[in-house]
């Protein structure tokens, strides 16, 4: 069984002006398909051929198969981080824990934009819950993912080249800029509340979850 590219939720030229439809096609098309073509071409003949890709960013070795399905997971969970007519604040508890781990929400921006443009080489910014339930943001480089380990991905900005330079050139804090302005604090509040029994689900299908978006569809498997 293969994995499918899940499709994007929103249409291409959705997330225009801040997120070209160019992009998307390359970023979508191109890159995340990428990934998830190596992956299904790697995981063939491995004891994690019928395993989801949750399970297998938990469980294999780093390598290849570990990197592409991570690189996978990383990018279903970033088209669901954004949306169009999204950007602004998040509240109640996700607010709430905000402010609590960096003072204000003015201040949590900082910190993040900070940690997205200043990330050397590739990767991941996320905002995610530790299991004390405590919030952290993690830059992660490359493939790595923070859904191989403890803490709960709550929403998260790819720093790869290919997410900007169409848009933005060689200018990730001007990307970084746009992101606050399509990040969708509804699924990071979804992900945040998300009841024990579904933190397995998450994990394992981060797109099968109750009371997601009328946007979300599940994902193919
Ligand atoms: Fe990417």
């Amino acid at each position: 069984m293969s994995y499918e590219l899940p499709k994007l939720p929103y249409a291409y030229d959705a997330l225009e002006p801040h997120m070209s439809k160019e992009t998307l096609q390359y970023h979508h098309d191109k890159h995340h398909r990428a990934y998830v073509d190596k992956f299904n071409k790697l995981v063939q003949g491995t004891k994690f051929e019928a395993s989801p890709l949750g399970y297998v960013v938990k469980h294999a070795d780093k390598g290849p198969l570990l990197n592409n399905a991570a690189q996978a997971l990383n990018h279903a969970f970033f088209w669901h981080s954004l949306g169009p007519d999204r950007g602004g604040e998040p509240d109640g508890p996700l607010m709430d824990a905000i402010k609590k781990a960096n003072g204000s929400f003015a201040d949590f921006k900082k910190d993040f934009s900070e940690k997205a443009a200043g990330l050397f080489g590739s990767g991941w910014v996320w905002l995610v819950k530790n299991p004390d339930g405590g919030l952290d943001i993690l830059q992660t480089a490359n493939g790595d993912t923070p859904f191989s380990g403890e803490s709960r991905p709550l929403i998260c900005c790819d720093v790869w080249e290919h997410a900007y330079y169409i848009d933005y050139r060689n200018d990730r804090a001007k990307y970084v800029e746009a992101f606050w302005k399509l990040a969708d604090w509804e699924f990071a509040q979804d992900n945040f509340t998300a009841g024990a029994d579904e933190e397995q689900r998450s994990t394992t299908h981060p797109m099968q979850r109750k009371g997601q978006h009328p946007h979300h569809p599940p994902s193919p498997r």
